[in-house]
């Protein structure tokens, strides 16, 4: 089997289409033919050396994908051959709240991850797809589906009638869009881009406010609420958590997700305080929350944002794509193109 492999060192130049040699799964494990595969910026950090510079290599990045059950080890329901699922993020991570060892199972690093025609994982690490989502939508969901849930409806209990303001139009923030408008929830959006706003309106945004041309942003979002918004979903970092700060209404909650602006900034803690809020650090989320994830998708028929798919052999290009930042919702690949 092929896989996308990640060896001597960091650098998407580093990244090569390799042959290796057939899994067979042990005891608890499956064998997945892997179908379809989705980058999330964590990725491309992974495959820089920016996300951890102690992972060992060689790796197989990214953590999200879809593939069929083609074999089951010893213990494995049989009853699983054939059915298509996903890996989850975190294989470890099932239920409650997580533990450094459970952090450390992670898919696309330390664990090898996606980017292949075949992967054995354990039978408890893997989901059923939704019915009606083909592979490649279905590959998004993993890690920017499950943390945009965790967020809103897990950590954030979020409901009918409250507002969320989520960054950019990014993976993760055109799931909370569309998690935010499933649960009822008024949803405010953020854009360096007009025509992305203007998708964003399109998929039920109610305020769309370009970043760029408003540099208080948070302002203008907690004007626009009347009194804050309930809930900020920041992908932003500590770039953008001091407007994130004054877009919240007093006893509101900003859950911290990414660091796209970057992790390190100066920051006036007062506002915090005087305010009574909650910032909360989200890590993806457990199987549990997947599969609550799936039924909601499920039931209301709602489908990812799929941007662009790539072909298995394009993997660098939708890479160098992803760290350009002209995507809207998920680049994907097709691992049987
Ligand atoms: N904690 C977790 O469990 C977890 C899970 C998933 C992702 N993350 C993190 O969350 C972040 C987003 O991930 P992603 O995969 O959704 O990324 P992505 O798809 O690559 O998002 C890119 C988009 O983010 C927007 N953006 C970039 N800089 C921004 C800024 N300063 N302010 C507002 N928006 C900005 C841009 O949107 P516009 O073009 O519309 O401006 C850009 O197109 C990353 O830092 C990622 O590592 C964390």
């Amino acid at each position: 089997m092929r896989a996308w492999i990640l060896d001597g060192s960091f650098g998407l130049e580093q990244l090569t289409l390799k042959a290796r040699d057939r899994a067979e799964p042990g005891p608890g494990q499956v064998r997945l033919k892997m179908t379809a595969a989705s980058l999330n910026f964590r990725d491309l950090l992974m495959v820089r050396g920016l996300y951890n510079p102690r992972q060992p290599l060689p790796l197989i990045p990214c953590s999200d994908g879809v593939g069929v059950v083609e074999a089951v080890g010893d213990g494995v329901d049989e009853g699983m051959l054939g059915q298509r699922v996903m890996p989850i993020f975190a294989q470890g991570w099932l239920a409650g709240a997580p533990t450094r060892e459970k952090l450390m199972s992670t898919l696309g690093g330390p664990l090898d991850g996606t980017l292949a025609e075949e992967m054995v994982v354990s039978a408890d690490g893997v989901v059923e797809v939704p019915e009606h989502l083909t592979d490649v939508e279905a590959a998004t969901l993993p890690c920017a589906g499950v943390t945009a849930w965790n967020a809103l409806a897990e950590q954030g209990g979020i409901r009918a009638g409250q507002t969320v303001l989520t960054l950019g139009t990014g993976g993760v923030s055109i799931f909370a869009l569309q998690f935010g408008r499933l649960l009822g929830a008024r949803v405010f959006i953020t854009s360096s881009k007009e025509e992305k706003l203007a998708r964003a309106r399109a998929l039920g945004a109610e305020e769309c406010i370009n970043y760029v041309e408003n540099p208080k942003w948070g302002k203008v979002a907690a004007e626009l609420a009347g009194d804050g918004v309930d809930l900020v979903v920041e992908v932003g970092g500590a770039g953008t958590l001091e407007q994130s700060v004054r877009a919240v209404k007093i006893g509101g909650r900003i859950s911290l997700i990414g660091v796209l602006s970057g992790g390190v900034e100066a920051f006036n803690v007062i506002p915090v305080l005087m305010r009574n809020l909650r910032i909360q650090g989200v890590i993806v989320g457990h199987r549990e929350m997947f599969e609550a994830m799936n039924r909601a998708i499920e039931f209301h028929g709602m489908r990812p944002v799929v941007d662009r798919v790539y072909g298995f052999e394009e993997v660098p290009a939708a890479f160098e794509d992803l760290g350009k930042g002209e995507h809207f919702g998920k680049l994907c690949i097709d691992l049987t193109q």
